[in-house]
């Protein structure tokens, strides 16, 4: 089965074209067309994510990369002649340059091969998913085929389960449940065993900042650009080269608790004090401030994440979102698992589904389609939603 997915979450506009086929257990993904633009080089000016901005780069750019992917997986049909659009299919869309990008697109393309569209519905920037969510239904009212709704954080779940069988094919197998997910974003950090398919519990999750988000508001006292995680890590990893005993440190917030939950509010204040008291601020001391965080981060979560393992007890361990690309996060979960939890399967996602994409929301939207657990039709855009819910 075919299906088109749609992720606009946040500064990642993205649109795939997947070909889905077997049961949950095997259930295996081809991607036919993958179009994803990222927004971050213009949303670096402001040192974090503009709502507007990102709402009105995704109204421009989702006809564009529908068609891209449409065009790269061959179900792009284009139609000679215009043909008009009904406008029941656009009754939602009040923005008018967005609505006659809708229309121009469905005008000119024939209504392709595929089963059902999947879109992020939340959590995210509302305007974000607005866009997404309404883009969506339209080519879904026009072409006259469902439109379900997904949880943006299972995509980041899903993307860690998939094993890669080739650069344009996935695998879903050895599923043993349950399995613990840590996901380690831009706006979450969250421990969620997932007991069976689709059925959650909440472990633990940060009480104030995200991890990803501790990463980007450092970068920032560091005039370092957006999104910052990268940047942190580039910096801290030439300090780590040099192999010397770091003279800077801060410290582990809530390491000593006994919750899986987490704080990095404290972290982030604790570096801008600690620039605030340095009289001279040059490259080696910035290499070391962001050594010395990231250090703190990844203790943290190694703290939390043995704390969640030893909990649930887990077949797998499941780490998902932008922060899971982090190298020494990942080193550090890796020794742990060997060291002390040698009988954990633990998977992170392939380098081209840690970031935000939609191949993660097709994926979970099929799964969801297969298990008949899927919401369909008049969509909302959820913000603060929460998995299972
Ligand atoms: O999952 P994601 O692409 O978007 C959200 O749903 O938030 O995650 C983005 C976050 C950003 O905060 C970014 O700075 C962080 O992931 N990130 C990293 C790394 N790569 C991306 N943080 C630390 N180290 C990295 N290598
Ligand atoms: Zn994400």
């Amino acid at each position: 089965m075919k299906i088109l997915a749609i992720e606009t979450s946040c500064d990642e506009t993205g649109v795939a074209i997947l070909e889905c086929e077997g049961s949950f257990e095997g259930a295996s993904f081809t991607i036919l067309g993958n179009a994803l633009y990222s927004q971050a080089t213009l949303h670096a000016p402001y040192g974090g994510v503009y709502p507007n901005l990102a709402k009105r780069e995704h109204q421009n750019n989702l006809a564009p990369l529908a068609t891209e992917a449409l065009k790269a997986s061959g179900l792009l049909k284009s139609r000679t002649k215009d043909t008009p659009v009904n406008d029941s299919s656009l009754e939602n869309i009040r923005d008018q340059t967005f609505k006659s990008n809708i229309e121009d697109f469905l005008a000119s393309t024939e209504k392709p091969d595929i089963e059902f569209i999947a879109v992020t519905k939340g959590p995210g920037l509302e305007p974000a998913l607005w866009t997404g969510i309404n883009f969506a239904e339209s080519l879904g009212r026009a072409w006259n085929i469902p439109v379900i709704g997904i949880d943006h954080m299972e995509g980041h779940i899903f993307s860690a389960l998939l094993k890669k069988l080739s650069d344009s094919s996935f695998q879903l197998s050895g599923m043993q449940f349950p399995i613990l997910a840590f996901l380690i974003s831009g706006g979450h950090t969250e421990f969620v065993v997932m007991k069976e398919p689709f059925v959650y519990e909440h472990i633990g999750a940060t009480r104030d900042d995200a991890i990803g988000e501790a990463f980007d508001k450092v970068a920032r006292l560091l005039d370092l650009p957006y999104p910052g995680g990268p940047q942190i890590a580039e910096v801290a990893s030439r300090s780590r080269a040099r192999g010397e005993k770091n003279e800077i440190s801060f410290p582990r917030p809530m390491a000593q608790d006994d919750t899986c939950d987490f704080s990095f509010s404290g972290l982030k204040t604790a570096v801008l004090y600690k620039l605030r008291d340095m009289d001279k601020i040059d490259e080696k001391v910035k290499e070391q401030i962001a050594e010395a965080f990231e250090d703190a981060a990844r203790d943290v979560v190694i703290i939390k994440t043995k704390r969640a393992l030893e909990a649930t007890e887990p077949k797998i361990l499941a780490v998902g979102g932008g922060v899971s690309a982090n190298t020494e996060i990942k080193r550090a979960l890796t020794a742990l698992v060997d060291e002390d939890f040698s009988d954990i399967q633990l998977l992170f996602p392939d380098a081209t589904l840690t970031g935000d994409n939609a191949i993660m929301i097709g994926v979970a939207g099929y799964l969801r389609h297969l298990s008949g657990t899927h919401t369909a039709s008049n969509l909302s855009a959820l913000g603060n939603l929460k998995l299972g819910e």
